[in-house]
């Protein structure tokens, strides 16, 4: 087991003009479970391959239990990565695929067998070690692939996506298998994901990268309802953008006006503010604003929340969840005139002036 910390470490790839990842400070504690999301070529992969030693760190440091790894070849780093792709050994079987690093470090026989039982048990391919991986699942051979990091018995783990080539059951049942995982030995553990659910499920805390850097780490919690960056709030799934401008001191959207959120922000500032569907609320009635008046332009019913389209008077679109039950009480109609309260928004004021907005339309 190991802390993992990154200080100011930067990937620079040969020819590339900015760095796959740039100056990354991250502590990962001693048997963590940390999820890394964000878009293509973010540099999550990058990441994970420079604490495995498979890319070079050309500026700051890397370091496992205070020990500079920077320089050392990944075969000396107590570091186990799986792979997207896996490639398994086609000609050995499942025991002799599993067992094989060991067999490289010279480990004695029974040893090694003991950490072959161990983690086919673990993973539940008992019934398997005498197969070849062309005769498994994909889910199978998955699972070997887990199982050839297990048996090195590592410090670290690192995941590179090792779910999403599995159908969405396989996907839910490894994810548990890595969640047991960690629960048993408490090993630190880094995870690349696409999947925001996967994250969410599994971590203890995420990190949102974008273009090299880290634009927010925090709980899954956290991240998702408290989103430091209008690229996380994008990021992070469906939302409501709305644009707005300070004018005589509230923040003016057109349909709606907030109070200021910051002080002295000054007149003719513009500022984008972003809520989440499920977290704006529709009435019949007016309530204490700030809320606007839209009419109903579409209800999809399917699902656990019922998500209604509106358009306000200036024609701003938005998205509001509710739940079945409210639906039902509310009897809402396509074609309804409601009222939308306005409620847990994030605010980010822009650097740009409101004379950079669009017009607004009424
Ligand atoms: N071997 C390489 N040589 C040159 N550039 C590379 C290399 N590997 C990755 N890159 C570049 O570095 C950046 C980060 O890549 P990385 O693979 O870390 O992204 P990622 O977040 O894992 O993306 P994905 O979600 O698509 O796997 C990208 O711009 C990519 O094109
Ligand atoms: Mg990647």
């Amino acid at each position: 087991m190991a802390q993992v910390s990154f200080e100011r470490a930067s990937c620079t790839y040969p020819g590339a003009v900015r760095p796959a990842v740039d100056r990354l400070d991250l502590v990962v504690e001693d048997g963590e479970l940390l999820a890394l999301v964000g878009p293509s070529g973010s540099g999550k992969s990058t990441v994970l391959r420079m604490l495995a030693g498979l890319e070079p760190v050309s500026a700051g440091r890397v370091q496992v239990d205070g020990v500079d790894v920077s320089e050392q070849p990944p075969g000396e780093r107590d570091v186990a990565m799986v792979f997207q792709n896996y490639a398994l050994y086609p000609h050995m079987s499942v025991a002799e695929n599993l067992g094989f690093s060991l067999k490289l470090a010279r480990v004695p026989a029974a040893e090694r067998e003991r950490r072959v039982r161990e983690a086919a048990r673990l993973l539940d391919l008992e019934a398997l070690l005498s197969r070849k991986p062309k005769t498994l699942s994909g889910g199978q051979r998955q699972r070997v692939a887990m199982g050839r990091a297990i048996v090195r018995e590592p410090q670290v783990f690192l995941f590179d996506e090792p779910l999403s080539n599995l159908d969405a059951k396989l996907r839910a049942q490894t994810r548990l298998e890595i969640q047991k995982l960690h629960a048993e030995f408490g090993v630190t553990s880094l995870f690349v994901t696409h999947d925001q659910v996967e994250a969410m499920t599994l971590a203890q805390r995420m990190i949102v990268m974008n273009a090299g850097i880290i634009e927010q780490i925090g709980t899954p919690e956290e991240v998702y309802e408290h989103p430091a960056t209008p690229f996380v709030h994008h990021f992070l799934g469906h939302v409501n953008v709305f644009h707005g401008c300070v004018e005589n001191s509230t923040l003016d959207f057109g349909a709606f006006s907030l109070a200021l959120p910051l002080r002295g922000l000054p007149e003719a500032t513009s500022a984008v503010a972003y809520a989440r569907p499920h977290l704006l609320e529709l009435d019949h009635r007016p309530t204490e604003p700030p809320q606007f008046r839209a009419i109903i332009g579409a209800i999809n019913t399917a699902g656990p929340l019922v998500k209604v389209e509106l358009a306000s008077k200036t024609g701003t679109v938005v998205h509001v969840e509710v739940s079945q039950e409210r639906y039902r009480q509310l009897k809402l109609r396509k074609g309804a005139e409601v009222f939308v309260k306005v409620k847990n928004m994030r605010v980010f004021p822009q650097s740009s002036g409101c004379s950079l907005l669009p017009q607004k339309s009424g």
